[in-house]
């Protein structure tokens, strides 16, 4: 069974890693799927995004997780990889809302799309990229939040 889990990942958090190494798991295939689109203004291109988020895959060793960037409907994407299972992580209730939109809208358009929720632990429930973004900027200290290789990317943005 192939799973996709989907995102902006500008960038990758160890939030998203956690979630990510345990769906890994679970499943066959995981294809985490890159949005080229976000209507975010992001820091990093679509192709430091994917870079950083191979490395991070390689780093801890998951052999069943690809990333490939995808643009357009999010079903579509699934579709043309035979998926037909989407996972997200919750984070906190503030989430949910959003979440279930996004599950209903997905699965009008693509009747056998299950949409899976993972809880992210506690450590990493009031983390996101913007947040990581936000305290790097001011210098603050990261290294909770983000591997070593995405704090050195991120100050790379910074000079
Ligand atoms: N740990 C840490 N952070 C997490 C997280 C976790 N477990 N889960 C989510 N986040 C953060 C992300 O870092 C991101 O933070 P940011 O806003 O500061 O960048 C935020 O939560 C949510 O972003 P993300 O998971 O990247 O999703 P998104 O809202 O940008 O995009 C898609 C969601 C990709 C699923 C959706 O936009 C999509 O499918 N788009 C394609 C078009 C489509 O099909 N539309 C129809 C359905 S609406």
């Amino acid at each position: 069974m192939i799973v996709i889990y989907p995102g902006s990942f500008d960038p990758v958090t160890k939030g998203h890693m956690d979630i990510i190494e345990r769906v890994s798991k679970k499943f066959e295939k995981v294809i985490v799927a890159v949005l080229v689109n976000s209507e975010k203004k992001t820091l990093f291109t679509l192709e430091e995004r994917e870079k950083i988020l191979e490395n991070e895959i390689k780093s801890y060793g998951l052999s069943n997780v690809e990333v490939e960037r995808f643009d357009g409907l999010l079903v579509d994407f699934a579709r043309e990889h035979n998926s037909n299972i989407v996972v997200r992580g919750l984070r906190a209730i503030s989430d949910y809302e959003y979440e279930l939109q996004i599950a209903h809208i997905n699965s009008d358009l693509y009747n056998e799309l299950e949409t899976i929720f993972l809880v992210a632990k506690a450590e990493y429930s009031y983390i996101s990229s913007s947040v990581v973004k936000e305290i790097a900027s001011y210098n603050g200290d990261i290294s909770s939040f983000v591997s070593k290789n995405v704090e050195k990317e991120i100050k790379k943005k910074q000079d």
